[in-house]
């Protein structure tokens, strides 16, 4: 019999099937007025979800296109930027703000650690930055930054803009860019929002959008904020063709989200993933990221003694689930598994079984119901 394959990635995630429902409509045009009301309503869902008292755009693009749209708008040539890096994904930054000419400050964690916020607050006090980024959540490494708490910092630094990537975070993990003075949350639609890839969207308050009209033209033309802002306010503009029914897509996954609340959502999150890192605790694996500072959104997972990387993946995927590799120098070291989006009971359960028989088939004979039993207990408490 041919197995359903679980796809427990860190993006995409899966995608229910009235979001599916959602690509798969005939496609209008966009001008359309039904269409042009969507787009519009999940503008302004998106921007109250969040708390952003600006604009947000929701274009064609994935989570690196975001990034690029954050500092193509923010920031010019020959300026300071400071970059906070808990991985992979931190360190991007670093190459992006290189090539457009940035003053490039980096902080960078062991992976599994963060940077000490005393470091952060001495740095920004040494010079004047005009931008600092923090990764959320590092794909890379399941370390979650204290997003709130870089904010209450940032605050004291009244020219520094707060740049947050949320790719692996944003309607998983809270984020409120008011409370938590973030000045552009950045992201994608195929991790928490469990969209299809796709989508990316970045929400910039009222004063990053000064900081863009202090910037006059811009070398970027996609991405330029000044570019999309008619389009925002009315969809039935044209700057460049948007992607209709991933704009459907996200819609539906706003209404999803709306239906759970977004602090039931954020709670479910925390209680999955505690649940899953104690089932995988309890079969001998660690996890990579120090318990404080674990992602509600992914865990990254190191192999016991003797377990090949291939092998292991091979074979999960064999009994139906699939996860992804390390990353860097965690290559064939560890696996990384979301637990993030739509998902449900059914599909952590059915993940950690799939792991176990794994386990039993690449010769650890002990593991059958044991991190199962674990799961099921913490989700049930
Ligand atoms: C935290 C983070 N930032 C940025 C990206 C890049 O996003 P994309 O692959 O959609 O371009 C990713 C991708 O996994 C990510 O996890």
């Amino acid at each position: 019999m041919k197995n359903r394959k679980l796809v427990m990635i860190p993006g995409p995630t899966p995608v229910v099937r009235s979001i599916q429902n959602e690509m798969g409509r005939e496609t209008v045009a966009f001008g359309d007025p039904t269409f042009v009301k969507d787009y519009k309503e999940t503008i302004e869902d998106l921007k109250k979800l969040f708390d952003c008292d600006g604009e947000v755009f929701l274009i064609a693009g994935t989570g690196t296109l975001a990034m690029e749209m954050a500092i193509a708008n923010n920031l010019k040539a020959g300026e300071n930027i400071l970059i906070v890096s808990h991985g992979f994904f931190g360190d991007r930054f670093v190459n992006l703000c290189e090539r457009k000419g940035l003053n490039v400050d980096v902080l960078q964690s062991d992976w599994g650690d963060i940077v000490p916020l005393d470091k952060i607050d001495e740095k920004l006090a040494s010079k004047k930055y005009s931008a600092i980024t923090v990764t959320h959540v590092d794909t890379s490494t399941g370390v979650c930054a204290p997003v709130a708490q870089i904010g209450e910092i940032v605050k004291k630094y009244e020219d520094t803009l707060y740049i947050v990537d949320g790719v692996c975070a944003t309607a998983g993990v809270e984020e409120n860019m008011k409370k938590m003075n973030i000045d552009v949350l950045l992201t994608g639609s195929q991790k928490a929002f469990g969209v299809a890839p796709g989508l990316a969207l970045v929400l910039a308050n009222n004063k990053s959008i000064e900081k863009r009209k202090s910037l006059g033209v811009i070398p970027e033309y996609y991405v330029d904020y000044e570019n999309w802002f008619a389009v925002m306010k009315d969809p039935s503009k044209y700057f460049a063709t948007p992607a209709v029914n991933m704009v459907w897509a996200m819609k539906e996954s706003v209404r999803i989200i709306k239906e759970e609340g977004l602090e039931a959502r954020y709670e479910r999150h925390i209680k999955n993933a505690k649940a899953m890192q104690a089932a995988l605790e309890e079969l001998g694996f660690k996890i990579l990221a120090k318990k404080e500072h674990r992602a509600p959104t992914l865990s990254c997972v190191l192999y016991m003694d003797g377990i090949n990387d291939a092998e292991f993946r091979s074979t999960l995927a064999e009994e139906g689930v699939v996860v992804a590799g390390g990353l860097g120098a965690f290559a064939g070291k560890m696996f990384r598994l979301g637990h993030m989006g739509n998902i449900d009971k059914h599909d952590l359960v059915s993940t950690i079984s799939a792991i176990e028989r794994t386990l039993n088939r690449v010769g650890i004979k002990d593991a059958l119901g044991k991190g199962t039993a674990v799961l099921m207990r913490e989700l049930e408490n």
